[in-house]
This record gives C-alpha cells, structure tokens and sequence, in this order.
C-alpha cells in the first residue's frame, strides 16, 4: 500500500505450481483435535533473518483439499515463492519484504469472535472452526492498488458459510473484519500514526457474494503467517487491501465502518475498492498492472475480470465512490 513513496516491483520468475490431490479432511481433523502437532519446540524465531525459521501449522493435515473448478483464471499462477517473499502487512512494517517478522505472530491458540447484530455472540478458536467449514481450493487473481497483479490458489471456505454460522438478525448490513492487535510481535503496530488494529468491512450482499472467501490455505498448505495466517478475506473484485489479514473479530453492524486505509487517507483510498482501469488513483494509473513474476504489464480489467460475478452489487450505488 502506498501513502507516500512508491516502490519498486522488480521480482524473479519461477516455476509453476503443481497440481494437488483432495484427502479425507473430516478423518485427519480428528488427529489434530487429539493432540496439536506443534513442531514448534526449540525453534528459534528471528526478526531479522531472512531465513527466520517457520513454525509447523497445527492444521497442515487438512490440506491440500478439492478445487474448485467454477473459479479458475487465464493467467499462470504466480511463483509461491514471490507471493509468501513480496508483501504487505503493516503489522510488521512497510516494506514488502516483512516474512520473516510475521513468523513471530503466535497463531495458536487463535480466537474468532463473532458479535453484533447476531442471535448469539460466539467466541471459537480457529480449529473448532476450520472443522466447520467446507473447504476447498480456488485459484484468485489479486489486484493490489499499487498496480501490481498475482494469481494464487487459496484453500478455504466462502464467506456465506461463515456468516450462515453467525445468524446475523435482518437489521445488520455491514460485516466488519478486525485484525489482531499485539504490539509486542507486530512491532508495525508500535507505529501510533496508523489506526490500529487493521479493520475492513463489506456490505452484507458483498459478503455473501460466491466470490467473497475466507482463505486459510495457500498452495496446498495452511496460510503462511505472512499471508494472514490463520485467515484472511480474499475479495478478488476489489484492490488487495480490502483484503484483510490474521482476522480475530466479525462484528455484524448496522453502520459502515471506516476501514484502516480510509481512516489514513480517505482522499485516496474509499470503502468500496473496487478494481476500475479507468478509475485512477489521485497519485497514479490503475489501467495496467504488473504481473509480478514476469517482466508483462497488462491491462487492468473491470472488477478484475470477475463483473459476471458482482457488477448486479452495485446497480443504483451510482452516487457513491465505487472505484476508490
Ligand atoms: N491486512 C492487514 N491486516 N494488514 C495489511 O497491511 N495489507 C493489504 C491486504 N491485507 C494488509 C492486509 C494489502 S495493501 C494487500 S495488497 C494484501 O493484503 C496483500 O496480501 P499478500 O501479502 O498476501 O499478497
């Protein structure tokens, strides 16, 4: 995300990623319910090395699980190597390259409350939730809205199954997304000028959207720390930064929050995102965009190439800020 100073995308190419195989997820899901494979024991976790060294994910054993085909694209998938190395994640600073920070991010235990507008508030931690869930793989573009483009598959679950689980009352129209808040590890967040903790949000019919997914898996694996482990929102139609990380609270809301990069720069940056080549950013054009991992720059497509999906969301919204 850029507020001041844009930066440079110069990245290496390398090989595609392979195909992966569905397994019983429901019959390992026992096998770590019976006992956390925490590997994690002497594993020393640096902040400064590039080769910090990365904790075991106790729900490995889910994954790889079935794709799901009706989400494809027609670009080759990005090096996993480049999408877990380029990214960001303020929490651990603002440079792209904060992978090896994240590893400090203790991931379990791991809490997701679910309050507001709901029929009962609920508190789960991540593994009682992954075993509710239906996962699945899907390959997503992501359009980051500092011109730059990857194509990766997340494993996961759609957003409706979460928002299914939380029987929202009819009054909510907002899903307000928060991120973790813990200074101590995600030293970004010692930053006072930025509004902690990282808060996204979509309107009701946006987040029960087919498209809207919360990943927890990428390339076959649990979500690296980096990533957002151990979810994140995956909104393939709107810029990156919608796309929030390491989430602890779903608040169903009646009023539309002000999310983390409108609260910083609200000139620049809107509540709904949606990708538009003819929309600029106030600093720069959003026509074409690198795609990371080759030396193409292609145009930017409308919604990211997914309007069959989503352009009915915004009929009537004329008025409002759509593409910001
Ligand atoms: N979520 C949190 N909590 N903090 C962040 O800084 N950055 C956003 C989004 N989600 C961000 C975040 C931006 S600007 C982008 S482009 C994507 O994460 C990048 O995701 P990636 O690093 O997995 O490619």
């Amino acid at each position: 995300m850029l507020i001041k100073v844009k930066r440079g995308w110069e990245l290496p190419e390398s090989a595609a990623t392979p195909e992966r195989v569905f397994r019983d997820r429901r019959r390992l899901m026992k096998a770590v319910a019976a006992g956390p494979i925490l590997l994690a024991a002497g594993a020393t976790l640096s902040a400064c090395s590039a080769e910090a060294e990365v904790e075991e994910d106790p729900s490995a054993s889910l994954y790889p699980v079935e794709g799901n085909s009706r989400y494809k694209v027609d670009r080759p998938m990005t090096p996993e190597e480049l999408v877990t190395n380029y990214n960001n994640f303020y929490e651990f600073g603002s440079s792209k390259d904060i992978a090896a920070k994240a590893q400090q991010l203790p991931i379990r235990p791991w809490s997701v409350t679910i309050d507001g507008l709901v029929d009962a508030p609920i508190t789960i931690g991540i593994d009682e939730l992954l075993a509710k869930m239906p996962l699945e793989e899907r390959v997503y573009r992501l359009r980051c809205v500092e011109a730059w483009s990857i194509t990766i598959p997340w494993s996961g679950f759609p957003l409706k199954a979460l928002v299914d689980f939380a029987k929202p009352l009819g009054s909510a129209k907002y899903l307000v997304m928060e991120t973790f808040l813990n200074p101590e590890v995600a030293s970004g967040q010692r930053a006072v000028w930025y509004p902690w903790p990282y808060v996204e949000g979509l309107t009701m019919a946006e987040a029960t959207n087919e498209l809207a997914f919360i990943a927890t898996g990428l390339y076959g694996k649990p979500i690296p720390k980096q990533n957002g482990a151990p979810l994140r929102l995956a909104v393939p139609w709107k810029y990156g930064f919608k796309s929030i990380k390491s989430i602890v609270r779903f608040t169903f809301s009646d009023e539309r929050p002000v999310n983390f990069w409108q609260a910083l720069a609200a000139s620049e940056y809107g509540f709904w995102a949606n990708v538009n080549p003819e929309v600029p950013h106030p600093r720069w054009s959003q026509a074409t965009e690198r795609v990371l991992g080759t030396d193409e720059r292609v145009p930017t497509r409308l919604f990211n190439g997914y309007a069959p999906f989503v352009a009915d969301l915004y009929e009537g919204l004329e008025g409002e800020r759509l593409f910001a």
